[in-house]
Formats: structure tokens, sequence, C-alpha cells
């Protein structure tokens, strides 16, 4: 398996391209099964788990083409021929379970293994169940797969979301573009990856009002057609790499970067003393003066994200002072704070909530990617640490940033990918 060695205390300096939003382009390529034109997608970060998709929306029929050489453009099209997302696939990837709204919505019939748990959290997914069962599907769970059928078309209801979800918003959402009627989804998600979907949706024919508020309005078509949709940068590698330029203690140019996208991290990252400037073409991120703890807690958008939560408390590992970092959506995910402890930083977990007490630098050491935020953590940790750091299971990094180790070493960092 492949590890990333990293020699710290090199501050970064240059520029990088910020790529397509991996939780904007799953969802979207799950669309594909909405409609039996072309849906071409483009600024496709290259990733393993868009290559995963790209083989579960094979087994059901649709097939994935590379419009560009570097498959940044795809083109999805087919005819459905398989309604099974089978455990192989949908273990190694949640977000597979995707493709039960879509299914369920063009053809009437979906069997999606149940994705099982995963090591930040048990990540039930009851309210994706129980709102197609509101929409008129008949579910059976057997044999660890869910059955899903409905005689007919799906039928439009409100369903109002006891929590925000964001894989509920979007599987619902899906399925009630092709309902009969009328769907409101209340209380649903607002991060710009269900924006996005609704817009690549919208493009191919579907009726969506409410894009960004907490209430989806959904009146159901009798079907889709195809649609050109670019997909929006990644804001959570935009925070991971804002976080990479504040711990070297140097300044990167993020290409394509949006402010309006990053919600309550600007804010947290700035109280800690990230210098963030909002320029014609991305952020300019930089250390000016030292970092100071702040206090977060992570929170449904535009909160702060609970995919930046690791990456903030390697962060606030080198910070002057003290920091609280709760994590309230996922009950697992602090699998990064023994790791870091490893490196010399000062984190006590109390429950949901970490104190991290700053020191003054971190010592390189072997460490082990536990998820894939966990991992980028590491990364900027090694990036401040007196010393080599090998990070090892970096395929989990694989699955959600692409080519790290290349983007940071072009602005400076001492960083290479070791095989083996
Ligand atoms: C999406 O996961 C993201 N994944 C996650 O990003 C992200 O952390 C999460 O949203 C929260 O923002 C993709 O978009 C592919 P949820 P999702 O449904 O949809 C509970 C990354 O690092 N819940 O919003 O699975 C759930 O257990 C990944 O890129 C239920 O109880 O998240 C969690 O505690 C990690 N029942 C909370 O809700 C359900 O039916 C939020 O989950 C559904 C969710």
């Amino acid at each position: 398996m492949d590890r990333i060695r990293i020699r710290g205390g090199r501050p970064l300096s240059g520029e990088i391209k910020v790529g397509g939003a991996k939780n904007a382009a799953l969802p979207l390529m799950a669309a594909g099964l909405l409609t039996d034109q072309r849906l071409t997608l483009s600024n496709v970060p290259q990733l393993a788990d868009v290559r995963t998709m790209t083989l579960l929306l094979a087994q059901h029929g649709i097939a994935v083409d590379p419009v560009t050489e570097d498959g940044r453009a795809l083109s999805l099209g087919g005819a459905i021929t398989g309604t099974e997302a089978p455990y192989d696939i949908v273990r190694k990837m949640r977000a597979s379970f995707l493709v039960l709204g879509p299914l369920l919505a063009r053809v009437g019939e979906a069997r999606v293994s149940l994705p099982g748990g995963c090591g930040i959290g048990a990540r039930p997914i009851d309210l994706h169940l129980k709102g197609l069962e509101q929409l008129g599907a008949r579910i059976v769970l057997e044999g660890g797969y869910i059955d899903a059928r409905v005689r007919g078309r799906l039928k439009g209801a409100t369903i109002v979301f006891p929590f925000v979800s964001v894989g509920a918003t979007e599987n619902l959402m899906m399925a009630a573009s092709l309902a009969e009627g009328r769907t409101v989804l209340a209380n649903a998600a607002r991060e710009p990856e269900i924006g996005d979907l609704a817009a690549g949706l919208v493009a191919m024919g579907a009726r969506i009002e409410g894009i960004g508020s907490d209430t989806l309005t959904i009146e159901g078509v009798e079907r889709l057609g195809g649609a050109e949709h670019a997909i929006i940068p990644d804001r959570i590698e935009t925070g991971s790499y804002a976080c990479a330029a504040a711990i070297s203690g140097g300044s990167v140019f993020l290409r394509g970067a949006r402010l309006d996208h990053l919600g309550a991290t600007v804010r947290i990252l700035r109280e800690a003393g990230v210098d963030i400037d909002e320029q014609a073409e991305g952020l300019m991120v930089r250390r000016l003066n030292g970092l100071h703890g702040a206090d977060v807690m992570t929170e449904p958008y535009p909160g702060f994200p609970t995919d930046m939560q690791a990456q903030f408390m390697a962060l606030m590992a080198v910070a002057e002072g003290a920091s609280m970092v709760t994590e309230t959506i996922f009950e697992n995910r602090f699998m990064h704070v023994p790791e870091l402890n490893r490196m010399g930083a000062r984190i006590n977990v109390h429950g949901a909530s970490a104190i991290v007490r700053g020191v003054g630098g971190l010592s390189g050491a072997p460490v082990m990617a536990t998820d894939l935020r966990a991992s980028l953590s590491l990364i900027l940790a090694g990036l401040a640490a007196q010393g080599d750091t090998i990070v090892s299971r970096v395929y989990h990094l694989d699955r959600g940033y692409e080519a790290v180790e290349c983007k940071l070493a072009a602005c400076g960092a001492d960083i290479e990918r070791v095989a083996g």
C-alpha cells in the first residue's frame, strides 16, 4: 500500500488549482440514471470515488464515457439494464446508496446493498428509506439488501426531516423529480453540493423551487432530458489547502476557489489568524502572524463543516493557546487524534469535544490514515513537523483528494508518494 513521506518546515508558496467537488460529482453522476438522454458533466475531479461510481453505473447499464482526454468531462447515458447495487461496491463507497432514489423513480425497482458501517460512525440510512416510503415505495430489508419497489410512479408527498441529512435530501430530491405531483422536502440540507445537484436536475428539466433554502419544492415531471453541467469547485479541498498554507506559514493562491461556498469556515480560519483574500479567480491564503486557538462546533451548512474538523484540529495543534473542537454530526470522527498526538500534539477528547492545547512544534513520525479527512490532517501536521512524517494507508486520501503530493510539492513542500 502506498505511503506519503513529508519532511516539514517549509512554508508553502505558489498556486493550487481547486478541483471539482467530490460530493457534488457523486450525486450528479447518480442523476444520470434519471434520463435516457446524455448527461454531460464537466470539472469532474479525478478521484477513486468517481471511478467507483463509474463502475456502479456500468452495473446498471449506464456508460460513463470520457469526453476529454483527461476525463474531467464525462458523458453518461444508456438504457437501464440492471437495478442491483452490489455489496462489494456499496461497502467501498457509501455514496453508492444515491442510486436508490433514481432507480426507483426511473424503473420502479431497485435492490441496493445496505452500506454498512464506516469508520466515522454508524451512518444509518433510515431517513432515505422513510422518505421513499412516503413517496409510495415498498421497502423490504433482506439479506443485507434494500429491496425497493413501486407500482407505477412514485407519488409526491411532504417530507419533514427530523434532522439535516445531505444524502437523504439528495436521494429524495432525485426521486421526487420524476414522481407524480408535488414533493416538499422540509429541513432539507443546504450544502452547496445540494444546490449544484438541484441545478443539474433543473438543467435536465426538473422543476425545483427553494434551491439554497431548507425547504425544497419539487413538481414531478414525466421524464427528464439530457443536459450539460459544470460541477462546482470543492469547498472542502479549498479549506484543506487553506489550512496547508496556514500551518506551513506560507501563502498559496487557490485558483477557482469560491469564498461564498465556505460558510463558517472563512470566519473560523480568520479568527485563528489565517488571512483569506478574495480575488477575481480564487482566494489568496496567507499566514501573516501567529495562529491562535479558536473554538469550533461542526454543524450542517452554512455552519462549520464536519469534513473540515480534522484539518482544523491539525492547524490548532500548533496554534497559540487552546481551542475546543466539538463534533456534532458523526459519533466517531476523532480517529486522527491519537495519530496527531504521536507527533507531539496535545489533544484530549471528552465525548464529542476535544481540547487542543497548542504546542510550539510537532515532530515527524510514522502515522496511519484512518479515514479520508483524517488522512489530510496528518499531511498538514507533517508540513509543520520537524523531520519526516510517513503517512500509511493513503488509499483513504485518494478517495477524495486528487494528487495531493503533486499539488503540495508544486508549492515547495518536501513531499513524495512512496510505493509499496
Ligand atoms: C455527506 O454524507 C458527505 N458525503 C459526507 O462527506 C459529509 O460528512 C456528510 O454529508 C455531512 O456533511 C457525500 O456527500 C458523498 P448525512 P451523508 O446524511 O449524506 C445521520 C467526506 O469526507 N443520518 O448528512 O452520509 C448520519 O449518521 C464525507 O467527503 C441518519 O441518522 O451524511 C450523520 O450522523 C464523509 N440517518 C448525520 O445524519 C440517515 O438516514 C449526517 O449525515 C441519514 C443520516
